[in-house]
């Protein structure tokens, strides 16, 4: 079979070296790729290194190996773009149509799924020039993840950076997987819990679950890839930020309910990933809890937790608004689901088998995806993107 033809543009920013990164990860995983810089961008990174490390010559400009017409074919060929560092002005360029070098040329003849990951300081971004530009993109179909916030070039620090080049890696890897149908999810607004929530007994000890977050992960990882803008409500998940993800770090259910509702005021969609607490301790011990000679142990004394997503899916912030809910069970998995599904009063309910060795801190997962109006979906064994492309799947059809 031919590998997968990507072609990776690279405009000029620092973050340029970067992409080296990326680079690798999409040749080493047995893509064919062709790096495509503005001529800014060799500023940052010279010819040399692209086409050393991608095995396929590089320019800039449209006027070598005419004979070829690459200003045409590197485009109709591609299965993938992904602009990576896209500067400002790159994405200025591509939301115009305009055409003045190869990388630009490119973006016009391609047909392919096309993926930017924007790269600049926190007020090029915030520009309205450059808002526009990106809503440009989004709205003809275009993936741009949204910039990472943390140290820029120089002292400043802000929104503006470019994503881990892993995440970016695995952006492409979805975008390329589900093709040019793939971001179905542009302009809609997602929430997803993760992880699992901790109820402190004192400083050192907590009440806490086994949820690795990876599930939760997968399923903002994909949002994402499909166009999403996505909140990702983490809670003790010690995992990557997907790329284009804003994440949200909590620790208890009270501090995840709290997170939760504020980022669901605006969300088409809520899933509720989060293996939350159903007890807390009822008091916290300032100091840590000490065992005393001679002594039985003080008894915890539990008191109930909130119910998120019985209480989002009962007073909905937006009409219209699709609440996935997720049940592991041990025993009757099916009927333990269906009556679930019901007492929460969500639109959607996975349901999946845990025991010791499934599911928790793996990196697969199989599933029955339970609708309210009685479908039934079987998720079979597989990655945890899998599981959640189908329940996105499903949160579209809702959708519309
Ligand atoms: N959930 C929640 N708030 C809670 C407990 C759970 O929002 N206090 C959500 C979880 O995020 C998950 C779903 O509810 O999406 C199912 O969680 P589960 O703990 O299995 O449900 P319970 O109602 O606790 O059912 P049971 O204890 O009978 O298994």
């Amino acid at each position: 079979m031919d590998k997968p033809k990507v072609v990776l543009g690279v405009s000029g920013g620092i973050a340029a070296y970067k992409a080296c990164e990326l680079l690798r990860r999409l040749t080493e995983s047995g893509h064919d790729v062709r790096v495509v810089p503005t001529a800014s961008a060799l500023h940052f990174v010279g010819a040399a290194t692209w086409s050393a490390l991608s095995g396929n010559p590089v320019s800039t400009e449209v006027w070598d190996d005419v004979h070829e017409v690459p200003h045409v074919r590197i485009g109709q060929h591609a299965d993938l773009v992904v602009v990576a560092p896209a500067t400002a002005d790159t994405l200025a360029k591509a939301a115009h149509g305009l055409a003045d070098d190869l990388l630009t040329n490119t973006l016009l003849t391609a047909r392919c799924p096309v993926v930017f990951a924007p790269a600049m300081h926190t007020e090029m971004w915030e520009h309205p020039a450059t808002q526009e530009n990106v809503a440009t993109l989004r709205r003809r179909g275009a993936v741009v993840i949204e910039p990472a916030v943390g140290r820029l070039t120089g002292v400043d620090t802000g929104k503006g950076r470019l994503p881990d080049p892993g995440e970016i890696f695995e952006v492409c890897r979805r975008v390329l997987a589900r093709g040019v149908s793939g971001p179905d999810l542009v302009g809609r607004h997602v929430v997803v819990s993760a992880g699992g929530t901790r109820e402190p007994l004192d400083p050192v000890r907590f009440l806490g679950n086994r949820s690795s977050g990876k599930q939760g992960y997968a399923l903002a990882r994909t949002a994402a890839a499909r166009g999403a803008r996505v909140t990702l409500i983490a809670a003790n998940a010690s995992l990557p930020d997907p790329a284009g993800v804003d994440v949200v770090p909590v620790g208890t259910a009270v501090q995840l309910r709290e997170a939760v509702l504020k980022a669901a005021a605006d969300a088409d969609a809520v899933v509720m990933a989060a293996a939350v607490a159903d007890f807390r301790p009822e008091t916290y011990a300032a100091g840590k809890i000490k065992k005393k000679d001679g002594q039985d142990p003080e008894p915890v004394v539990l008191v109930r937790n909130p119910d998120i997503l019985a209480e989002i899916s009962s007073e909905r912030a937006r009409p219209g608004q699709v609440i996935v809910g997720f049940a592991a069970e041990t025993d009757d998995v099916l009927a333990n689901g269906r009556s679930k599904l019901d007492r929460k009063g969500c639109d959607l309910l996975v349901v999946n088998e845990v025991g010791e060795r499934k599911t928790f801190g793996s990196e697969e997962n199989e599933a029955v995806v339970l609708g309210a109006d009685g479908s039934e979906t079987p998720v079979p064994h597989g990655p945890k993107e899998d599981l959640a492309d189908t329940v996105w799947d499903l949160v579209v059809g809702r959708l519309s």
